[in-house]
């Protein structure tokens, strides 16, 4: 039983904790960009931006939170472990690849396309970045003897890069297909049957896949994504089984929608009024509607952060629901 909470001190008591790694996680939740889809995240969260930043993201407490049998803060700590993050470019991906280096690992990103706008904050943080597609075989090993080299062994893997299809049965074509399940499935296959083996020799290791909620629940509009991420949410389940004695763990998470990411830009595009689109996304998950806002890419490393952590040392074949109650079932009529 997970046990109680006190109260989770703000980011000023840290500054006095003997907890700088949270000192530092907490300032990492200002940023500087607008966030789409989270903008009434200000209000609700009630406080006052810094100046300089334009969003707020509320942050969850899973590295705050005190617990009341005095033992520790869920505060993970990475130091010397060596984390490959695909598609960690963009969105959740970059999200998770920040966190895990603020947190001490050294990480890795494989991204199809790198983007210059990541230079700064990646080299502060000395994160590394490759250009990879998940679909090549070639180019996943070469990823990930890059990380074994350059980083020393491999400790993590988060097999992210993921693209969508929303497109009817009849509608899809044989390439679509191809690209999506290839991208979303034979993607995470290749880089666990590459990192296994150095996984082993690291004596454990956590591996996370991001699924989806298309992967728990039926979505008519989407059937060839929603195939593609319940299989990568039976890989997890099959791999942890298969994988226990090895001490490496395999989980899933899977997001309802998330803001600020290039796949949910690229949805709202198609859209029509953006402000109805957003509104029509956060309608989808009963909690998001309840908190006026998506689900940020930055929760979403969160719940990543705690499985490859030690906190999580039990934790297999799960897939973490972050969203906000959308695969539960039908919600109340309003
Ligand atoms: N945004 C959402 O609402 C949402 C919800 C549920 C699940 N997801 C999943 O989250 C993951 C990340 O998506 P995101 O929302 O952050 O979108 P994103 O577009 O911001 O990030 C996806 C990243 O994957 C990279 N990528 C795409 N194809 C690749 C390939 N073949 N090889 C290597 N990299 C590749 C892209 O360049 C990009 O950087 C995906 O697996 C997606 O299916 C997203």
């Amino acid at each position: 039983m997970i046990p109680a909470a006190t109260t989770a001190p703000d980011a000023h008591s840290f500054a006095t904790s003997r907890r700088p790694n949270v000192l530092k996680t907490a300032q990492a939740k200002w940023f500087r960009q607008p966030l789409p889809g989270c903008a009434t995240a200000n209000a609700s969260g009630g406080r006052q931006a810094p100046a300089g930043a334009i969003g707020w993201v509320p942050r969850t407490t899973v590295s705050l939170v005190v617990f009341d049998h005095g033992s520790a803060t869920m505060q993970p700590d990475l130091t010397n472990r060596v984390a490959v993050v695909t598609g960690g470019s963009s969105g959740i991906g970059r999200a998770t690849a920040l966190l895990l280096a603020q947190h001490g690992a050294r990480v890795f990103v494989g991204d199809l396309e790198l983007r210059r706008q990541n230079e700064e904050n990646f080299s502060r943080l000395g994160i590394r970045q490759r250009a990879c597609d998940v679909r090549d075989a070639a180019q996943v090993r070469a990823l990930i003897e890059t990380a074994v080299k350059e980083g020393g062994g491999l400790n993590i893997l988060v097999s992210n890069a993921g693209v969508d299809l929303p497109k009817s049965l009849l509608e899809v074509t044989e390439d679509e297909w191809d690209r999506c399940v290839d991208t979303n499935v034979k993607g995470s296959f290749l880089l666990c049957q590459q990192a296994l083996p150095h996984l082993r020799a690291a004596g454990r290791g956590a591996v996370v896949f991001t699924a989806s909620n298309a992967g728990l629940l039926p979505r008519a509009h989407d059937p060839v994504y929603s195939t593609s991420k319940a299989a990568v949410v039976a890989l997890a389940r099959a791999l942890a089984l298969a994988h226990a004695g090895d001490k490496i763990r395999f989980n899933s998470v899977c997001p309802g929608p998330v803001c600020n990411t290039g796949m949910m830009e690229a949805g709202l595009a198609t859209k029509g009024e953006r402000a109805a689109a957003e509104q029509s996304f956060i309608d989808a998950s009963p909690m998001a509607r309840a908190m006026g806002r998506m689900i940020t890419p930055e929760e979403v490393a969160e719940a990543i952060l705690y499985l490859v952590s030690d906190a999580a040392a039990l934790v297999t074949g799960t897939a973490i629901r972050i969203d906000g109650g959308k695969s539960l079932g039908v919600p109340p009529q309003t």
